[in-house]
């Protein structure tokens, strides 16, 4: 049940004051990744989150590898993994995007996804959602039918889902 899921993951998601700079309350998945029963039950779960007839699930370096893979395993689709910059051999499309310092380019291979394949981008955490708005427009860029993002945790109040705008947006814990 979703309230077992979310006991499983409160008490193995540990929080850490202050990483990975000031302010930050960093959310951190390694007792989760650490426990294989939960994340038996937690990917089961997320399963039934999802929508029907998908044919890739994309996921982002680097935890969004953990969380996607198995989920496209346990699905029996592929698995296509965006990458940060410089990381993929060939000609890659790119996408640059703004953080709170700087910038970061993510990247998915040439050819990864077919046209009209239907996607669902997962990771671990959506944030700001900088980091999965750019990757809904690599996905798009690749004419793939986008059908939602999904998050194992969303720190709400930081504004991720309105910054994800028309795409449906599902968590397995909503943090306020
Ligand atoms: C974290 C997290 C998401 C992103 C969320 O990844 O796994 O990918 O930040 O933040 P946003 O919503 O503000 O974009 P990070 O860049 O720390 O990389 P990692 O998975 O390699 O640790
Ligand atoms: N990525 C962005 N913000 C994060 C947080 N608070 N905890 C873990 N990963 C993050």
């Amino acid at each position: 049940s979703a309230a077992e899921i979310h006991e499983l993951m409160t008490g193995r998601i540990a929080e850490f004051p202050d990483f990975p700079e000031p302010g930050v309350l960093f959310r951190d998945i390694t007792p989760l990744l650490a426990d294989g029963p939960a994340m038996r039950k937690v990917i089961a779960h997320w399963c039934s989150l999802l929508p029907a007839d998908l044919d890739v699930i994309v996921g982002t370096e680097a935890r969004g590898f953990v969380l996607g893979a198995p989920l496209a395993y346990e699905l029996g689709i592929g698995f296509v993994p965006v990458r940060k910059a410089g990381k993929l051999p060939g000609f890659p499309r790119s996408v640059t995007y703004s953080l709170e310092y700087g910038t970061a380019t993510v990247e998915i291979a040439q050819g990864a996804i077919a046209p009209g394949q239907r996607v669902v981008i997962v990771d671990d955490l959506l944030a700001t959602g900088g980091t999965a708005q750019a990757t809904a427009e690599l996905v798009r860029d690749f004419e793939a039918e986008l059908l939602g993002a999904s998050f194992l945790i969303e720190l709400e109040g930081l504004g991720g889902r309105d910054k994800l705008a028309d795409l449906p947006v599902s968590a397995l814990w909503s943090i306020p």
